[in-house]
């Protein structure tokens, strides 16, 4: 028999089409904000996975939430597979096969949410995508060198964009993700709202509200601008604008700063969105993995860059204790501060280097 796979109550063939096991907490919160959306901000009626191999996603999404969907892949063969998936599970009714350029079906259709989940960058798709959605834009990158500064040349190609590879690449990765589906929405007059945005394995996945309003799309712009940091200290700054000024010099210890942008620099994460999809998951008997990060995203304050807590230890000459009674301690001083999704060993805070140094080494 040829080999299937289950998720959720569909079953599909896997033939020659790509299927990546580590991926299923993607889908399993893909559902479920799609749901959470539903629910609490606006109907989907229309779904697209544009680049669907098996056609799992759009699968799941049309048997559990009853969407119209379109399961498009470039391979002819792949995307007759997704044919054969679609009627094995019975679902003739509420998806359709397609086999085009993801760029053209984009360009030649509209759809309420357009998934893009490609090999490497989306960036060659965002235009597209930007013309096609009405509402809800969820994109997966999985090129993190080019996005998170260890390929720079690729990702200044890529995102017109100077990353930075330091010890909050990760978040970097995320901010110029959005950074750039920003622009590209802006180009058709959409505005970005993230609801949810992640990096995870050597992935980064963002779930984006659309308004198609130009004064909205304006404020969307505003928020994109570049984090200005000292390799030496570690102490950073944000400045807001695309053509900002920006000095050269840290404050605190005078070495030459380096700068990230144009990324985003507003929000990450919608708190009643987040609440949201965490109890679509738990009503769906989710896997705790993906229940752990979307709580994690939840509580996450709303700052953007973190601090290794390890690296800072190492600075100050101390040993590290729990993370959780570092937290503890930053808080009961006063600070606003959280644990991060991003790293186990991290902190997000509104306290910069100076002060965490004074409170973490008891000069408080
Ligand atoms: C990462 S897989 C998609 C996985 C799927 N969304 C899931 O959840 O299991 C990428 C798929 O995109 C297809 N593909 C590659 N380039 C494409 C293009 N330009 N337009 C549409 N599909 C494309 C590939 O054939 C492959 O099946
Ligand atoms: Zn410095």
């Amino acid at each position: 028999m040829a080999p299937e796979i289950t998720e959720d109550n569909v079953t599909v063939e896997l033939g020659e089409a790509f299927y990546n096991q580590h991926m299923r907490i993607d889908r399993e919160i893909t559902i479920a904000s799609l749901a959470a959306f539903n629910e609490t901000i606006d109907r989907i009626e229309s779904y697209v996975d544009s680049f669907a191999a098996t056609g799992i996603r759009g699968l799941r999404a049309a048997s559990k939430l009853g969407i119209s969907a379109t399961l498009n892949d470039i391979d002819p063969d792949v995307s007759g597979l997704i044919g054969r998936n679609i009627v094995s599970n019975g679902l003739q009714s509420h998806c359709e096969a397609a086999n085009e350029n993801a760029n053209m079906l984009l360009h030649r259709r509209r759809f309420d949410a357009v998934d893009l989940d490609p090999f490497g960058s989306p960036a060659p798709y965002l235009a597209a995508a930007s013309h096609s959605v009405r509402k809800m834009l969820l994109v997966t990158a999985t090129d993190t060198a080019p996005l998170c500064g260890a390929h720079l040349k690729s990702g200044i190609r890529k995102y017109a964009c100077v990353p930075m590879n330091n010890e909050y690449h990760a978040e970097i990765g995320v901010r110029v993700l959005l950074g750039s589906i920003a622009r590209a929405l802006a180009v058709v007059d959409g505005a970005t709202i993230p609801l949810l945005a992640y990096a995870r394995r050597h992935y980064v996945r963002v779930y984006v509200r659309v308004l198609k309003r130009v004064s909205s799309a304006d404020d969307s712009m505003k928020k994109l601008g570049f984090i200005v940091h000292c390799p030496q200290c570690s102490f950073r700054r944000l400045v807001a604008g695309l053509a900002p000024l920006m000095s050269g010099e840290c404050p605190l210890c005078g070495s030459m700063m380096q700068a990230a942008g144009p990324l985003w620099l507003g929000h990450l994460h919608d708190y009643a969105f987040c609440e949201s999809v965490l109890s679509e998951l738990n009503e769906q008997g989710s896997d705790k993995h993906a229940i752990k990060l979307v709580e994690m995203c939840r509580d996450e304050i709303d700052a953007p860059t973190f601090y290794d807590y390890h690296r800072i230890c190492h600075t100050i000459g101390i040993s590290p204790m729990r993370i959780d009674l570092a937290v503890d301690k930053l808080r009961n001083s006063g600070f606003e501060v959280s644990r991060t999704h991003f790293s186990g060993t991290a902190f997000k805070t509104d306290a910069d280097i100076r002060a965490i140094t004074r409170v973490l080494s008891d000069e408080v």
